[in-house]
């Protein structure tokens, strides 16, 4: 079977997307996970209304440095006019490789007008709005959804020939419904249905926790490449290793914890460096500074004092008490449930 072309050149015929994740998939982590192996990443979800009235916050988000190409401007809304005046202000002043249109929001504030997901209920308007912005750019427009509105209206076929018809050159199905929000599991057996029946290529995303997950998915639906979410947070090697699984070779080694600090800190630069509050920058990268520690020994109190960081030089002090804490915790052999644990802490020795 010949594979289905993308719209824009990917660097792999099979490529791995970075999730749209808002507050997550922000430039330095979109270019920390293309040094990683992501293939194409996309930006979180901007308002339609937001970038047509150039909300400055907004437009903040639609900068990116050229080493995050291929990379899409992901955009919601309910009104197709204004999400035709989005994607045309987009393509003028940004040039992406591709705008995306989210129909998968499950969050309140964004359904309640229709925007994201609520459009679900709606197909018709579904279709007006990806012909309104097919209309407005020269770009490939690209959609991402989820299987339906509830249970009820479960029709993840039904919905991507409709999102095919209207203009859609590439679907994306995060296969859980709306009322599902991220509970359950995504239905992969609905990712393999929509491969076999659209033209255009279809990503899988859902629950890829790991790279032996991503290659499972792989094998389960044929899809034409992948989308992978919360399987990044704290790991963005999942790409590189994902890769290698898929090109036939032996999966990487999971980096240890000198490296996985070494990428923590260098993520942390790229943060430094790209935003302007310094202080507000060290609290939002909590989160990812959590994530990276996760699994190690003693992370609890590690993660608690890493939840306290206000400033990025505090981290390289905790992380270089942490590395002596856990010399010795190797020297001595410990497991993380051997009660001798007690005398060792993240303080240095
Ligand atoms: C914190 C967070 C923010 C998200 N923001 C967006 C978004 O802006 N646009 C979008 O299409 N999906 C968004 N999603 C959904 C993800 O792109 C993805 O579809 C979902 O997490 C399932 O994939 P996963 O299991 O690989 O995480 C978000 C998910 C999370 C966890």
């Amino acid at each position: 079977m010949s594979r289905k072309v993308f719209p824009f050149a990917t660097p792999n015929p099979v490529p791995l997307y970075l999730a749209p994740m808002a507050g997550v998939s922000e430039s330095p982590f979109r270019r920390l996970c293309h040094a990683h192996g992501a293939d194409v990443v996309v930006t979180e979800f901007l308002s339609a209304e937001g970038i047509r009235r150039e909300n400055e916050a907004t437009i903040s988000k639609l900068r990116f440095a050229p080493e995050e190409r291929p990379i899409g401007v992901q955009i919601f809304g309910a009104d197709p006019t204004a999400m035709a005046d989005a994607a045309a202000m987009v393509t003028d002043l940004f040039q992406p490789d591709f705008v995306d249109i989210n129909f998968g929001c499950p969050v309140k504030k964004v359904v309640r007008r229709n925007g994201g997901s609520g459009c679900l209920k709606d197909l018709d308007l579904v279709q007006q709005i990806i012909r309104a912005v097919v209309q407005a750019t020269p770009l490939p427009v690209t959609v991402k959804t989820r299987s339906g509105w509830n249970e009820e209206m479960r029709d993840p076929v039904g919905i991507a020939l409709r999102m095919q018809d209207a203009g859609a050159k590439v679907f994306t199905l995060h296969a859980r419904t709306r009322t599902q929000m991220y509970s359950g599991q995504a239905n992969w057996d609905e990712i393999a249905k929509v491969v076999e029946a659209l033209d255009i290529p279809v990503l899988g995303n859902g629950d890829i926790k790991t790279a032996l997950d991503a290659k499972r998915m792989l094998d389960h639906t044929k899809a034409d490449g992948l989308m992978i979410g919360r399987g990044s947070y704290g790991q963005p090697w999942i790409f590189r290793q994902t890769r290698a699984l898929i090109n036939g070779e032996a999966l990487p080694e999971t980096p240890g914890v000198h490296e996985r600090f070494a990428i923590a800190l260098g993520h942390a630069r790229m943060v430094q460096e790209y935003e302007v509050d310094p202080i507000g920058a060290a609290i939002e990268f909590r989160k990812h500074l959590g994530w990276y520690v996760k699994g190690l020994p003693n992370s609890a109190e590690l993660r608690g004092k890493l939840h306290q960081v206000r400033d990025f030089a505090e981290v390289e002090t905790i992380f270089t008490n942490y590395l002596a804490f856990y010399e010795e915790y190797v020297a001595r052999d410990l497991k993380a449930d051997d009660p001798d644990i007690s005398d060792l802490t993240c303080e240095a020795a």
